[in-house]
């Protein structure tokens, strides 16, 4: 099986995409696979490709990539791939389109306002939120392009950075809370790991550095183990999720809320999914054996 690992995409996540490429590269077991190495700049480079590879297994991350545009030229090229399908990836790249969801389905989800870029908008939009607040670029990730505002008033310079990465941005209320996540291989919710990092939010710095200390499995009682179950599964389901995905959440006061989920999630060597699944004895290679066999059944 000739698999390409599909990796860069134009997105602010072209160097977090590169980076779960290598890992993908470097752990993709060579006595089964064939493995071709896919850099691409634009979802159209892959026409360049489709007759090098007979599976792709998709590093990208973030607009153009995570979001079903690289997924619909696979289907009508007909290559398999791996991850979530077209609408699934769509959606859940969306947040607020996701939270939408979310929230008309009974899972909670912190309060929220979008806003686009060039279209006339007052601070009253705001008061309605509890301070601080989180601003962030709609369809981004790896949290690059995100502010705290701990003031009103700090709303629209913090809102000018963020439109520099997408057009759409949602201020959302800030909770404080436990930061969990939960990483999902067919369906079935992997060690949920509790997230610690040193400041005030896990920013892409602490993302992508050598840090032991941020990343430990979750000690939770039992009710929250099996609501955060209960959530995670409903969301598979609602958002038709596949193969594989991570869900980010927050407890507070035992209340479980979701912050997102990402349809293709970070696979580097600091990223949650592969160190989840390394915690109940899954090695990396076995992780991408699991992830080929599911996405082409
Ligand atoms: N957006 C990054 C890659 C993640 O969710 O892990
Ligand atoms: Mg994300």
């Amino acid at each position: 099986l000739r698999v390409g690992v599909v990796m860069g995409g134009n997105s602010s996540e072209y160097d977090v995409s590169m980076l779960t490429g290598a890992e993908f590269v470097k752990h993709l077991n060579k006595k089964k696979y064939e493995v071709v190495e896919v850099v691409i700049d634009q979802p159209k480079d892959i026409l360049k490709w489709y007759q090098k590879i007979d599976f792709a297994l998709l590093a990208l991350h973030g607009k153009n990539g995570e979001d079903g545009k690289v997924q619909a030229l696979l289907e009508a090229l007909e290559i398999p791939y791996s991850g979530s399908g077209i609408a699934s990836s769509a959606i859940c790249l969306d947040k607020n389109i996701s939270k939408l969801i979310m929230e008309s389905h009974g899972v909670k989800t912190p309060k929220w306002i979008m806003v686009k870029k060039d279209y006339p908008m007052s601070l009253d939009l705001f008061y309605g939120l509890s301070l601080p607040l989180i601003i962030k670029p709609n369809q981004g990730g790896s949290s690059i392009g995100i502010h705290i505002a701990n003031a009103y008033e700090e709303i629209e310079d913090l809102l000018e950075d963020s439109f520099i990465y997408d057009d759409e941005v949602i201020v959302e209320e800030w909770i404080e809370g436990q930061e969990i996540t939960c990483s999902m291989i067919k369906g079935e919710i992997i060690p949920v790991l509790s997230v610690q990092p040193n400041m005030t939010f896990y920013d892409y710095t602490a993302k992508y550095s050598e840090n032991d200390n941020i990343q430990k499995l979750a000690i939770l009682d039992e009710t929250i183990t099996d609501q955060i179950k209960s959530i995670a599964s409903l969301c598979w389901s609602l958002f038709k999720l596949k193969t594989y995905a991570r869900i980010d959440l927050i407890i507070q006061d035992g209340q479980i809320y979701v912050i997102e989920i990402n349809t293709l999630p970070g696979m580097t060597r600091f990223s949650h999914l592969p160190k989840s699944a390394m915690a109940m004895g899954l090695s990396y290679e076995e992780i991408l054996d699991q992830i080929i066999e599911e996405s082409l059944t």
